[in-house]
């Protein structure tokens, strides 16, 4: 056999680098192939790529090496070629101005590089909040097979015998602080005992929503979203998963065979029955726009209507995602859905989703996961509104929020971006009573980076009167952690021209859950007129800030970059 017949066979010819000589592309890409000491027989084997996205700045990525050496375990075993290599990370906690406005950035890095280099199926290791939904975006532009491991969830930690999780119970601590419950040094201890293991927020958060999100579209292995980053299933999960992509790769199913609009409404129903976070909504509008296809928002609300919540975790009920592995987890979660789903959606190991509920039925902890005839709630967890401050819509977390806010009018506290509202929310002369509505503008994509700033604090002397939940109503997002009355994501957001930024101190803003409404008591030509003196915006002169705020969507697209979209008439 010569040389060139038996390199052709192998992955390692995809996609060669053009030197205007193929053979010698090949020839030079064996060679340094083999100066990692790889044998020609192992170079014949189908190359596996494995993303990663471990980071000295991404806490919750600590165990990546572990889950890339049990891959790599299942690869081989399998009869493939493991070849790890990194993407951008992004750490939630540590991107400046916030990690959304890095999640297209990281969805490029992922597509161009799976694309790029030679292998038949891709692996992608992610899990914090922003990372998985990068790679399902990558993965799905790219077109190559690919299949999802999430790093798993952090287990909770003790305090003076309460139980503590990231990041639920830290929103809960600080807002004892600022109310004066809770002294400095207490709050010290807190901080040591939140987050104790590597993994993703330890409740029903945004990491937590799209690892279950990604099940429910089959791009995971069946059980895989919930065990816990320290537990020895994970590390069977991503060996498991390495096994898995060998076969996915002579299957060759894509992943946009796998994302169709039935899965997406099937991955809709689960946010909804896990009561998940609002960032949800935003990345799987992201996720479907890359199939060429639309969350459409109100179709989202007839959803949220017949789909309960079955969940019991923080930050909407009790418990935390280790309880909820032990319950059943996503399986679970399935089974009570099965009569709402689409059984017909394939997943990465080829089985449908009815296939996959028929293969067994199992313990649940009731506790956990209710029946689908006795929920948590009658209606799903979040809600869209619509009204002349938010045309495009906008979203309220009802199953996080005080039901008695739900039909109400109050007075606008009206702050005019991040730093006015520091500036002045704690302000002791701040004119602001409990039945007022709390309103940021400019904190969208374009005006801020669209900051997880949406839950507003109760003003300082509202907090120590007392006072736990208000009416607040922003263009921000909402970490999926927290809780309270908070309207999120209006669109067009203030900073591009959208009607919230003629929102003024004093007006009145009516919430009306029951007729999915949320407006400014003004009439149109009032409007009208305010709009007459609405600033111009200056775009960043340079850069991914410039790219970043000429080609940002707004939410009810997922804040995608429209030139990354699939267009539907594409083959
Ligand atoms: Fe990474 Fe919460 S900080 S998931």
């Amino acid at each position: 056999m010569t040389t060139t017949s038996r390199t052709r066979r192998g992955d390692l010819n995809k996609g060669l680098t053009n030197y205007g000589d193929p053979e010698f592309a090949s020839y030079l890409r064996r060679s340094f192939a083999k100066s990692m000491g790889y044998s020609g027989d192992m170079l014949k084997r189908p190359i596996i790529g494995i993303a990663t996205a471990a980071s000295g700045f991404n806490n919750c990525h600590r165990l990546t090496p572990e889950l890339v050496e049990a891959v790599s375990r299942g690869v081989l075993a399998a009869g493939g070629l493991p070849l790890p290599f990194p993407t951008i990370s992004l750490g939630e906690v540590f991107l400046s101005p916030t990690s959304l406005v890095f999640r297209n950035l990281m969805s490029m890095d992922v597509e161009e590089m799976i694309r790029a280099q030679p292998m038949s199926a891709a692996v992608l290791i992610g899990g914090c909040d922003k990372t998985v939904p990068a790679q399902l975006m990558g993965a799905l532009s790219a077109g190559v097979p690919a299949i999802q491991l999430v790093v798993g969830p952090m287990m909770t930690g003790r305090y003076n015998g309460e139980r503590l999780g990231a990041c639920t119970d830290c929103r809960r601590f600080w807002a004892r602080f600022r109310s004066g419950e809770t002294t400095e040094a207490e709050i010290e201890d807190v901080e040591n005992n939140l987050a104790v293991t590597a993994g993703t927020c330890a409740v029903m958060g945004t990491a937590s929503t799209m690892a279950c999100i990604s099940e429910t579209l089959g791009m995971t292995l069946p059980d895989s979203a919930a065990a816990p980053a320290v537990h020895a299933d994970r590390l069977r999960i991503a060996e498991a998963t390495g096994t898995e992509a060998v076969r996915l790769s002579h299957s060759g199913i894509a992943p946009n065979a796998i994302v169709t609009s039935d899965a997406i409404e099937n991955a809709a129903r689960m946010l909804l029955a896990i009561g998940g976070s609002t960032n949800g909504v935003i990345h799987l509008a992201a996720i479907a726009g890359r199939v060429g296809l639309q969350l459409d928002l109100r179709a989202l609300n007839a959803l949220s209507e017949s789909t309960p919540v079955l969940v019991n975790l923080k930050p909407t009920g009790e418990h935390y995602m280790e309880d909820f592995h032990a319950a059943g987890g996503v399986h679970a979660v399935l089974q009570e859905l099965e009569p709402l789903l689409h059984l017909d959606c394939r997943s990465v190991t080829g089985d449908t989703l009815g296939d996959r509920l028929r293969s067994r039925r199992r313990f649940v902890d009731r506790s956990v996961v209710r029946p689908l005839a006795e929920p948590f709630r009658a209606t799903g967890g979040l809600i869209a509104l619509f009204g002349n401050i938010a045309p495009n819509g906008c979203v309220l977390k009802r199953g996080a929020a005080d039901e008695r806010l739900f039909e109400h009018v109050g007075r606008a506290v009206v702050f005019t971006d991040l730093d006015d509202l520091s500036n002045r929310i704690d302000d002791p002369a701040l004119d602001v009573t409990p039945t007022d509505v709390l309103v940021l503008q400019n904190a969208g994509s374009v005006g801020a980076g669209m900051p997880e700033a949406g839950y507003l604090p109760i003003p300082a002397k509202l907090a120590r009167a007392g006072v736990k939940d208000m009416l607040r109503i922003s263009d921000a997002r909402m970490s999926g952690t927290a809780f309270g009355t908070v309207v999120l994501h209006i669109s067009p957001e203030s900073a591009i021209g959208g009607p919230l930024g003629l929102v003024r101190n004093g007006d009145r803003i009516r919430l009306s859950v029951k007729e999915q409404r949320l407006e400014v008591l003004l009439s149109d030509s009032e409007l009208a007129a305010r709009r007459h003196h609405v600033p111009s915006r200056t775009v960043p002169s340079r850069g991914y800030a410039r790219l970043y705020a000429q080609a940002v969507l707004g939410p009810e697209l997922g804040c995608d970059f429209d030139f990354l979209r699939a267009n539907p008439s594409d083959p």
